[in-house]
């Protein structure tokens, strides 16, 4: 083993250890600590090996400095949703986001998802998702077709498949602006996880609920302004703007603004009574 000393930019003393199958190092942490009344960032120099993600790291101050430290994970692998904070002020998940992405001189801040209310430390209350989850009417059937009758183009399978990928990491919540800094409208949107789900039942050959009213009265589509944040962020790719909201919106306009179907829903809505 042998140990190669150098003076990092930031003034730390960067000490790499050659280990047997890679190297490690001494990391500069910075990680939020605190619960619902307040906290503050704290600085740790931690142990960092080769190959390893930031979850590994957090749990090495977890085990070494700070025993009491709250991290929510489950899975390790970025198939749970359970690990989602910001690193470096951007929102990742923990077990995904490798340390060779950073600088080794580089500090790494970890906080909490900025948009929702702190537990504590790293841990965050993601239940407004939920809520807004049970506002989703559910998938209805036309009356009368029984499980095993429905047939489906292989094309309408894969559309809602890409939606049916989401591990509910709430990290496109967290990026959207409409709520990321204003908790007041988080009663009137929904945002980009649930734009997609409205997006999966709409474009679903045998569901029969017309959602689109309420997707813009109730669930705020229209003050998505397309800025794309959701899609960079998310870990299934899922191109949540070009093929769930931009597609919603258009179908939005063709109800309300397309001059036959306001005539025909007119027409219904007076039948209807
Ligand atoms: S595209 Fe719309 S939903 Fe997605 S982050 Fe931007 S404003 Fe929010
Ligand atoms: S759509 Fe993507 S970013 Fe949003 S909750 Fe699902 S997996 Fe996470
Ligand atoms: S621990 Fe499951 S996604 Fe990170």
């Amino acid at each position: 083993m042998t140990a190669i000393e150098d003076r990092a930019p930031t003034g730390r003393t960067e000490v790499e250890v050659e280990v047997e199958g890679g190297t490690s190092y001494q990391g500069a942490f910075r990680i939020w600590r605190g619960n619902a009344s307040g906290g503050a960032l704290v600085d740790f120099e931690v142990e960092v090996n080769e190959g390893e993600v930031v979850l590994d790291v957090v749990f090495r101050v977890q085990a070494t400095q700070a025993g009491d430290l709250a991290v929510r994970w489950n899975c390790k692998a970025g198939k749970c949703g359970s690990c989602s904070a910001e690193i470096n002020g951007r929102p990742r998940l923990m077990c995904m986001t490798r340390m060779d992405t950073f600088g080794r001189d580089e500090t790494i801040t970890v906080t909490p998802m900025r948009a929702f209310p702190v537990i504590r430390d790293l841990v965050t209350d993601v239940s407004f998702n939920y809520e807004k989850a049970k506002e989703v009417q559910a998938f209805t059937p036309p009356a009368g077709l029984e499980p095993g009758e429905y047939r489906m183009q292989q094309v309408d399978v894969e559309r809602g498949q890409e939606f049916r990928k989401c591990i509910e990491c709430f990290m496109c919540q967290d990026i959207c602006h409409v709520i990321r800094d204003h908790e007041e409208n988080k009663p009137a949107f929904a945002g980009p996880r649930l734009f997609i789900r409205y997006a999966e039942l709409d474009m679903h050959p045998y569901d029969t609920v017309d959602r689109r009213d309420g997707l813009v009265q109730e669930q705020g589509l229209g003050f998505c302004n397309i800025t794309k944040c959701c899609t960079e962020v998310c870990p299934e790719h899922i191109k949540i703007t070009d093929n769930a909201i931009i597609p919603m919106k258009e179908r939005v306009v063709d109800q309300r603004y397309d001059p036959l179907a306001f005539l025909f829903k007119r027409r219904k809505d007076y039948q209807e009574g």
